[in-house]
């Protein structure tokens, strides 16, 4: 087995070839190891490779190679010494919790973190006694006057998912450090392709995997990426629990690495033509896209990130009954919950993914019901533009 270093090159040849250690056989493909266990030599060397003094496969729950693959080129991508699979992306915010919280700590958040992560802080991790508030994304004198002396972690998404506010990650990790605290970004919406926050000091990236790493809508899976100490706690807690990444999902994601690049920027482009469109538009209150220059954060995000994703929310004037008339009124987009899929899906945040929150959660998260969401996929433009016009039609059709 050989492999090479990739990190003198860039992302898209990161993408294509860090990680790889190609067998005797030489293929060009990775292949895929679908065994739940390793075999041993001898006695001898199973007792070795349990204690810990040869290293080597024992048990895919462990590791395992398609999977390690996996984790080396992600690794190599969000610029990290090392990263952890796990079954899902709410596997690895667990994972990462659980990991490197204990009783007593407390986790101060953002507001518009994913519903999932939300229910996780306050109805889970709260029975375990880890306190958590929220505290709107953007303002850095909040986070630097909300930090507690048992505060022990920083979570945030940026941009947030759906309403792509940004915040200064850079500025947020020297906060966090000067009170020794960690820095957690959940990277979903740009991915290693068009941001990598470990680079701007933070301590760990969590991602779901389902989404822009797949790119296809196949599979569930997430991973956390950090230092090699960080990342040791987060892996020992994993290989006990048990949500780690099977390996034909590690083999799709690893495959989805090689097109992220492109993709991210092609979901990027398509985004931003539709988003400036649709903030013209009459039946629209607001647009929420870090690529529109009317967009608060934009200088920021042109900076800080090399894209601005295909995540695109907007608000129209009206209400559910409004949104879901847009929803039904498309025929082309999908409407589910998902994103990061070439197919393009659209989706009613208040009533799906946020649809759990109570209602003052969902008011401090700014998800109001006229809130749609589009997760530009990568079909030709000009069709999604017709698309998103019947949308608008059937508005009218309701009045
Ligand atoms: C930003 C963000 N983080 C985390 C998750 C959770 O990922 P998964 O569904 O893979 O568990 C999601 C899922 O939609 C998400 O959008």
């Amino acid at each position: 087995m050989t492999e090479k270093d990739f990190s003198q090159y860039g992302i898209g040849t990161r993408g294509v070839r860090a990680g790889q250690r190609r067998t005797q056989e030489g293929e060009q493909s990775e292949p895929i190891f679908t065994t739940s266990s390793f075999v041993f030599d001898s006695a001898e060397q199973a007792a070795a490779r349990f204690s810990g003094e040869e290293a080597g496969n024992i048990y895919s729950r462990f590791t395992n190679p398609t999977v390690n693959t996996f984790e080396r080129r992600l690794a190599a991508l969000e610029g990290g010494e090392r990263c952890v699979a796990t079954a899902s992306g709410m596997a690895a915010i667990t994972a990462a919790c659980h990991a490197l919280l204990k009783s007593g700590d407390h986790i101060l958040s953002s507001n518009g973190i994913f519903g999932s992560t939300t229910v996780l802080f306050n109805k889970y991790l709260s029975r375990f006694g880890i306190e958590h508030r929220s505290i709107p994304l953007c303002d850095l004198d909040r986070w630097k006057s909300s930090i507690q002396p048992n505060t022990r972690m920083l979570f945030i998404e940026t941009p947030s998912n759906p309403l792509a506010e940004v915040v200064d990650i850079k500025a947020l990790a020297e906060i966090a450090h000067r009170k020794g605290c960690l820095l957690v970004v959940d990277n979903t919406v740009c991915t290693a392709a068009l941001q990598r926050p470990l680079e701007l000091g933070a301590d760990l990236v969590v991602v779901s995997a389902t989404k822009y790493l797949d790119g296809q809508g196949r599979c569930v899976g997430g991973a956390v990426v950090g230092s090699g100490e960080l990342i040791e706690e987060v892996y020992s807690y994993l290989r006990t629990a048990g949500p780690s990444m099977s390996p034909f999902n590690a083999w799709v994601f690893m495959k989805g690495l090689e097109t992220l690049r492109v993709r991210m920027q092609a979901h990027s482009a398509s985004a931003l033509m539709l988003a400036q469109w649709m903030e013209n538009h009459a039946a629209v209150k607001k647009v929420f896209y870090t690529g529109l220059k009317s967009h608060p954060q934009h200088t920021l995000a042109t900076h800080q990130q090399d894209g601005f994703s295909g995540l695109l929310a907007f608000e129209l004037k009206g209400g559910r009954d409004e949104a879901w008339r847009f929803i039904n009124g498309t025929t082309l987009v999908s409407i589910t919950a998902n994103l990061g899929d070439a197919k393009t899906t659209i989706t009613h945040p208040a009533t799906t993914t946020h649809g759990r929150l109570s209602d003052e959660e969902r008011e401090a998260a700014g998800i109001h019901q006229g809130l749609v969401r589009v997760a530009v996929g990568l079909e030709d433009v000009e069709d999604l533009q017709a698309d998103l016009q019947r949308g608008f039609d059937a508005l009218k059709q309701g009045q």
